[in-house]
C-alpha cells in the first residue's frame, strides 16, 4: 500500500471511533502539513466517504523577533549581563555593544560631502536599555549603570518558552503581541465528519468500467467514480464563420428556398466588355471611369469574346436597334478588352444571360431564376460605411411573364424574411434597365428609410445583342450584403468587420444569425 492510501485509511480509521475531527489534529497526528491533508480529504470527500465544513479559528504565533528570542536571549537580557558587577558609563556600556558614536556615510555615491548618522544599531540598544530599566535588571545613578541583582533570570524568554501554554485574549498574550513578539493569525481548516459512503477502509474509484472487469467479474469488487453529467467538455478550437458568411448563407438559403440557383462567381478579375459593355452602358459613362473601377495592368486585356457578339453590341452602342438609337459614338474595341476588378454582379448575370440565350437555341424556351452573393470593388475613399470591396446580391428572373409587378413581389418577399416588411421604391436610372426602381427599406436603428438596393427590367438592348428571343423578359435586383450584416451584429464601423481591427473573439462568439421574418 503506498504511503497516499496509508494516509487515507488512517484518516478513515480515526474517524471510526469518533463523530467529528479536526483537520487540525488529524495534520498533526499524522505528521504531515494541513495542505497535504486537505489534497486527501479531497479525495475522500469526493467519494463521499467523508463530508467536511470549512472552518476558521484565530491563533496565537510568534513573530520573526519573539522566535529570535527564543532562540537566543532577550535585548534586555543581553544588556544586563554586560553590565559588569562594578558599573559602567553609557558610552563604555555601548562601547561594548560596538555602537559607534558617531557614523559618517556619503550621502550618495560620487558625493564628496559626507553625512553624520546615528549609527543603526543604536535605537535597537535604546530599546533593550528602557526595557532593562523597566523590568527591574539595571539601574541609573550619576552616570553609572549597575546591575540590580546578581542571576536573575530571562524572564522574557521563559515566556516564550511557556508560549504555547499562552491563551489568545490573556494578559501575557497581549504583553507579547505588545512588543510584537507575537501576533495574532487565521488559521483556515475543517471539521470532517463521516460521509454517506463511509467505510473504514478506502476502495479506490476506477474511472471506467473495462471489457475485462466485466468478464472475470472485478466489477463486482470495484467501486467507480460518479459521472458529472453537467461538465463541459473541452472547448474545440476551429475555425468560425465570419458575419459576412453567416449572413450570405442565410440569403443564400432564403433564395434556394425561393427557387433560385446559383450562379458561379469564382472570377473577380472580369472583361469590361460583360461588366459594361455588355449591359448597354457607354464607354463614356463615368462608372467606366478610373475613379470608380480598379483596372487591372497584368494582363491588362482580356481574351477575345465572341467576335459576332462583340459586333451585335458594338452595333447596339453605335447605331441601336430593337427600336432604340443606340449611344451613337464610336464603340472601342480596345476599351472593352480592358481587364477591371468587378464592379458589380450584374457582370456574372450578363454572362450568364448569354449561356442562356444559346441553351434556348439549342433546347428552346424555359423560364429560369438565378442569384449570385459575392465581391465586387469600387474605388471608394474608406469610411465607416464604406469600403473598396463589397458583397452584392443578385437575382435574376428570366420568363416570358416576367413584369416589374413580380419583380416587386419577389423583392417584398425576400425583405419579409429578413424581418423587413416597409419597403418603398423610386424610379431611377440605369443604362441596363428600364424602368429601374431603388430599393428603400426600413432601418430599425437608424429609425429612418435607407436605400438598400437597386432593381428593373433589362433593357431589349442589352438583351437582345446577347440573343435572348424579344418575348423573354429579365428582371433582376442587386442589394449589398455588409448594410443587413451590420445591422443585425449591431457593427457601427465598417472597419472593424472586415480588415486588420477584426476583433477574432468576437467573430468567435457572436451567434448564426437568425433573421426573423414578420
Ligand atoms: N448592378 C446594380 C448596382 O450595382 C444593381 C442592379 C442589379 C440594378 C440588377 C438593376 C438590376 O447597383
Amino acid at each position: 500500500m503506498d504511503q497516499k492510501q496509508d494516509h487515507t485509511n488512517q484518516i478513515l480509521a480515526q474517524l471510526e471511533t469518533t463523530e467529528s475531527l479536526s483537520s487540525l489534529d488529524v495534520a498533526k497526528s499524522l505528521a504531515i502539513n494541513h495542505q497535504e491533508l486537505v489534497g486527501y480529504l479531497l479525495q475522500l470527500e469526493s467519494a463521499n466517504y467523508i463530508k467536511t465544513e470549512g472552518l476558521k479559528q484565530d491563533y496565537l504565533q510568534l513573530t520573526e523577533e519573539g522566535n529570535t528570542i527564543l532562540n537566543s536571549q532577550s535585548g534586555e537580557y543581553e544588556i544586563y549581563q554586560k553590565v559588569p558587577n562594578e558599573g559602567i558609563s553609557m558610552a563604555e556600556l555601548q562601547k561594548l555593544f560596538g555602537i559607534e558614536q558617531i557614523v559618517k556615510v556619503k550621502q550618495e555615491q560620487g558625493d564628496k560631502k559626507e553625512k553624520q548618522v546615528e549609527d543603526p544599531k543604536k535605537k535597537q540598544f535604546d530599546l533593550g536599555f528602557g526595557n532593562a530599566k523597566k523590568m527591574g535588571y539595571i539601574k541609573m545613578d550619576k552616570g553609572i549603570i549597575s546591575k540590580v541583582g546578581n542571576d536573575l533570570p530571562d524572564k522574557i524568554k521563559q515566556e516564550l518558552q511557556q508560549f504555547n501554554n499562552i491563551k489568545l485574549g490573556s494578559a501575557q498574550a497581549k504583553l507579547l503581541i505588545d512588543r510584537k513578539l507575537a501576533m495574532i493569525s487565521t488559521i483556515k481548516y475543517f471539521d470532517i465528519k463521516k460521509g454517506n459512503k463511509y467505510a473504514p477502509k478506502f476502495r479506490e474509484q476506477l474511472a471506467s468500467l473495462t471489457t475485462e472487469q466485466l468478464l472475470n467479474g472485478d466489477w463486482k469488487n470495484c467501486d467507480y467514480k460518479s459521472i458529472n453529467l453537467k461538465a463541459e467538455g473541452e472547448k474545440i478550437s476551429m475555425g468560425n464563420l465570419h458575419p459576412l458568411l453567416k449572413v450570405r448563407k442565410q440569403f443564400s438559403q432564403i433564395l434556394i428556398g425561393l427557387g433560385f440557383e446559383e450562379m458561379p462567381t469564382n472570377q473577380f478579375v472580369e472583361s469590361s466588355f460583360w461588366n459594361f459593355d455588355a449591359l448597354f452602358q457607354p464607354q463614356k459613362h463615368p462608372a467606366r471611369d478610373a475613379h470608380d473601377t480598379f483596372f487591372c495592368s497584368d494582363p491588362e486585356y482580356s481574351e477575345e469574346v465572341d467576335t459576332q457578339l462583340r459586333d451585335k453590341v458594338k452595333i447596339m452602342h453605335q447605331t441601336g436597334g430593337v427600336g432604340s438609337i443606340g449611344y451613337q459614338y464610336e464603340w472601342s474595341h480596345e476599351e472593352a478588352r480592358k481587364n477591371i476588378l468587378r464592379t458589380h454582379t450584374t457582370a456574372v448575370s450578363s454572362k450568364m444571360l448569354y449561356r442562356i440565350a444559346q441553351q434556348y437555341k439549342e433546347k428552346g424556351y424555359f423560364p429560369k431564376k438565378y442569384f449570385s452573393i459575392d465581391k465586387v470593388f469600387r474605388n471608394e475613399t474608406l469610411d465607416a460605411t464604406h469600403l473598396a470591396e463589397f458583397h452584392q446580391i443578385e437575382g435574376v428572373v428570366v420568363d416570358k411573364n416576367a413584369s416589374l409587378g413580380q419583380l416587386m413581389g419577389i423583392i417584398r418577399e425576400f425583405f419579409r424574411q429578413i424581418g423587413i416588411n416597409k419597403l418603398w421604391f423610386k424610379p431611377t436610372y440605369n443604362p441596363y434597365t428600364e424602368p429601374s426602381m431603388e430599393i428603400y427599406g426600413y432601418h430599425p436603428v437608424l429609425k429612418k428609410k435607407v436605400e438598400i438596393g437597386n432593381s428593373g427590367v433589362f433593357r431589349p438592348e442589352m438583351l437582345a445583342p446577347l440573343g435572348l428571343p424579344e418575348d423573354v423578359n429579365v428582371i433582376a435586383w442587386g442589394l449589398g450584403l455588409e448594410r443587413p450584416t451590420m445591422i443585425y451584429y449591431d457593427i457601427r464601423d465598417i472597419r472593424t468587420m472586415v480588415g486588420p481591427e477584426v476583433k477574432v473573439e468576437t467573430v468567435r462568439s457572436n451567434p448564426f444569425c437568425v433573421f426573423e421574418s414578420k
